[in-house]
């Protein structure tokens, strides 16, 4: 089957504005919440992209009334007509975020059958917390040896404590999903703090469930059997994609304004940016990036919220392949989430990898290569090396893009880059 390509043109400075879509991490989250409501549920803002497309077609296989208009980003669920509580394999190996269902039917139905996705190529992604966190409540989880996953709630979930031995982003939600129809009290310590912790916390209370402390690291809920929303919920704006055109606006020494984003999401890439020599202007929902002279190389270790997005290591570190003198990128989060360094070494980037640390010597420029993203963020990477790139760069694994960017060469085209996709003949 002909292979996709995206093909850009680099050396065009990217200015003007762009509004950045809604958040494909919160997304993915809320949109499993409406199983827990009475009644329908209506959410906005919602990103026209491959992980929302899987979550509209499982929740119709599950037997819900689901609406939903792509570019208007409106979606209606009507979870009174769920029947089923297992997802089939095809489904859960298209989206990571599949294991979101288990904790929203436990709660729902009192069972789940979901088999898993897996390790991919950043990490194990294992998913021990969660399965901890629901038998702390009183599920009983078991994995069969294909990796699918049992849940059961026979005599009804309770409330309970759970200590998360990280703050695991995937573990805090499936908890919090679990736990909001549960009687009595959940107590999540060491929970973790992102944004679409919050908002998946405000979009519970939406629906008349007790959420609180969410976005600090213990999270009181108060299980609640009759949720229903009482009006449509607009989902928060794509932390990582507002961060991934504030890098290429600065990697194309350009000057774009993004808007219809939180600039407090951004602190931690903002600061860095800064310290690189680029402007940053934050306004009350946007973020003006421009930048004019050559970027000094900088240190940043990925950590939870509030620290440095793992999800903009990548694009980051594609950045510095041109900054001046040498920068280090350590990726404390995933295992395995460097490997789109090599790719860039054949655009004549000059990088040294030892296991979580990337030492990264700046190059007066990278030439245009072929080169092939090998998850979403590498395929943003190589996006913002190949808009630096002297010449033509052919990126494969597109549909990689597409799981979490929307438009995304249409944004970075009417910006003024020059990106197009193909098709080989
Ligand atoms: C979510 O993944 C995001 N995915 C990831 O975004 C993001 O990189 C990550 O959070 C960190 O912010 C979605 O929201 C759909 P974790 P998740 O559980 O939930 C270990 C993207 O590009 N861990 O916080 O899987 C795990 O192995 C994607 O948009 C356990 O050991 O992240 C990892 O090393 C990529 N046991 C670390 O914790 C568990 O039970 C962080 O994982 C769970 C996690």
């Amino acid at each position: 089957m002909a292979e996709e390509k995206m093909l850009i043109t680099g050396e065009r400075r990217l200015e003007g504005t762009v509004r950045v879509s809604g958040g494909k991490n919160t997304a993915v989250a809320i949109i499993p919440a409406a199983i827990l409501s009475q009644t329908p549920c209506v959410i906005e803002n919602l990103p026209n992209i491959e992980d929302v497309i899987v979550s509209v077609e499982t929740l119709r296989y599950l037997g819900a009334k689901v609406t939903w208009s792509p570019e208007e980003g409106i979606m209606e669920v009507d979870p009174s007509t769920i029947t089923k509580t297992a997802i089939p394999e095809e489904l859960c190996s298209r989206m990571r975020a599949s294991s979101y269902y288990i904790g929203a039917l436990l709660a729902r139905f009192g069972e789940a059958k979901v088999p898993l996705p897996g390790g991919c190529t950043i990490g194990r992604r294992p998913i021990d917390q969660h399965i901890k966190g629901m038998r702390a409540i009183g599920a009983q989880v078991d994995t069969d040896r294909g990796g699918t996953v049992l849940a059961q709630a026979k005599n009804g979930l309770s409330g309970g404590d759970v200590f998360l031995d990280m703050p695991t982003v995937g573990g805090t939600i499936n908890v919090m999903l679990a736990a909001s129809r549960a009687q009595g009290i959940t107590t999540i310590y060491n929970a973790a703090k992102e944004p679409h912790i919050v908002d998946l916390a405000n979009f519970l209370n939406s629906m008349g469930c007790k959420v609180k402390g969410a976005g600090t690291d213990v999270i009181r809920i108060r299980g609640q059997q009759n949720l229903r929303p009482r009006r449509p919920y607009a989902v928060i704006p794509d932390q990582i994609e507002t961060g991934t055109l504030m890098i290429a606006a600065a990697a194309t020494h350009g000057d774009v304004t993004v808007t219809g984003c939180i600039p407090t999401h951004m602190e931690a890439l903002t600061a860095k940016l800064l310290e690189m020599g680029a402007r940053v202007d934050e306004k009350d929902d946007a973020i003006r990036v421009r930048s004019i002279g050559a970027h000094r190389g900088v240190t940043f270790k990925t950590q939870v919220y509030p620290g440095f997005p793992t999800d903009l290591q990548q694009p980051m570190s594609a950045l510095l392949c041109t900054a001046t003198g040498s920068s280090t990128v350590v990726e404390n989060i995933f295992e395995s989430r460097l490997r789109h360094l090599a790719e860039m070494e054949r655009m004549g980037a000059n990088v040294r990898v030892f296991e979580r640390t990337a030492v990264i010597q700046g190059v007066p420029k990278l030439h245009g290569a072929a080169v092939e993203a090998s998850d979403l963020r590498a395929g943003a990477a190589l996006v913002v090396a190949g808009l630096m790139a002297q010449g033509t760069t052919e990126i494969t694994g597109t549909h990689f893009i597409d799981r979490g960017y929307e438009h995304l060469e249409d944004k970075l085209s009417s910006l003024g880059a020059d990106i197009r996709r193909s098709k080989d003949a």
